[in-house]
């Protein structure tokens, strides 16, 4: 490890963009395949990262919905996370909002609350083994109906005071944010906080959207937000956070190259960028492999890294004091 590795791994960071059901290693999903009697359609732990080649998110989506299949139990939904949760404490995270797909699973026979009490069963011991504060967003199927998320949030009210945000995932292209916007304002009336996944494949109308329906207050990737000078400008000066998925891009031809990776032009640019790793099983690393990775192909610098670390804080669903306790460490560290 070098100096740079080191920095990394011990920069206090949040990660604000992970869907858990994307950090199901192969491992663990033969395990679970094994535990629950599921079939997978792999021969190997091998045979399953060989098929991990996208070109682009539908292919990967493919393969995700399939991988979840072997979650049934809230013991399942636990282990799940508790593995997310061991590697984010080796990579630095202290505070982590966790997206979850429902549908995913309820769309299944998997009751709401076996996938939602395992999570937060684990949510607790994170926070007593590890330090690490954590959030969940629920996350809505966006090739699904308007009336189906409607349906997964009242599925979610006995929990509603557990959930800090919903978010809107899946596949973007033809799915735009105002499919869903009076979904979102339910949500917003019952204090959750707005995310959405906005500007990955598609469109910059896309995002635009996410701001002026959904009224979100963070975007999910916003890499296309790039193609549009005025809505740089926008989401510059209302300081929306963009949470940022390097390796994600790469694997999903967001971009061809990392050294074509735009997170050092949106810090120029006065955007809000967040590094986070998304799919981290899927996708080759988890928040630290991202920091690295695109570090490396970007050259960028320790204040850099520290300014992507602090976006993930201020750009947290956190509240004010606990936000400021984060930045005072980050700064601490920082300082040597
Ligand atoms: N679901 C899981 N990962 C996703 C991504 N990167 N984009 C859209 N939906 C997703
Ligand atoms: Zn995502």
């Amino acid at each position: 490890m070098t100096d740079l590795d080191n920095f990394i791994a011990g920069l206090p960071k949040a990660e604000l963009h992970l869907h858990i059901e994307g950090s199901l290693e192969p491992e663990l999903m033969f395990a679970l395949a094994e535990r629950n009697g599921v079939a997978i359609p792999f021969a190997s732990v091998e045979d399953v990262r060989a098929a991990y080649d996208f070109s682009n998110l539908q292919d990967f989506l493919d393969i995700y919905y399939a991988g979840a299949n072997v979650l049934l139990t809230r013991a399942d939904f636990h282990d799940l996370a508790m593995a997310y949760f061991q590697r984010a404490a080796a990579d630095g995270v202290v505070h982590a909002e966790l997206m979850f797909d429902p549908q995913t699973h309820t769309d299944r026979g998997v009751p709401f609350e076996e996938v939602i009490e395992g999570l937060l069963s684990a949510m607790a011991v994170a926070e007593a083994e590890y330090g690490i504060t954590s959030a969940l967003i629920l996350s809505f199927l966006r090739h699904l109906s308007e009336e189906a998320a409607f349906a997964t949030l009242a599925m979610a009210g006995p929990w509603l005071d557990r959930i800090a945000a919903v978010g809107l995932d899946s596949s973007e292209v033809g799915h735009p944010p105002s499919k869903f916007a009076r979904v979102f304002a339910a949500a917003r009336q019952k204090g959750l906080k707005i995310t959405a996944h906005a500007g990955e494949e598609g469109p910059p109308e896309y995002v635009y959207e996410a701001l002026d329906l959904l009224h979100v207050e963070r975007i999910d990737h916003g890499n296309r937000a790039l193609e549009n000078p005025a809505l740089i400008e926008r989401l510059a000066s209302e300081g929306m956070t963009l949470t940022v998925c390097p390796l994600s891009n790469l694997k999903l031809c967001v971009v061809s190259d990392l050294t074509d990776h735009p997170v050092d032009k949106m810090l120029a640019l006065g955007l809000k960028a967040t590094i986070n790793s998304d799919d981290p099983a899927y996708f080759g690393g988890y928040v630290a492999d991202n920091y690295r990775a695109v570090a490396k192909a970007r050259g960028l610098s320790r204040n850099d890294l520290v300014q992507l670390a602090r976006n993930s804080f201020t750009g947290s669903f956190l509240p004010p004091e606990a936000i400021l306790a984060n930045i005072e460490k980050l700064d601490a560290y920082a300082a040597g």
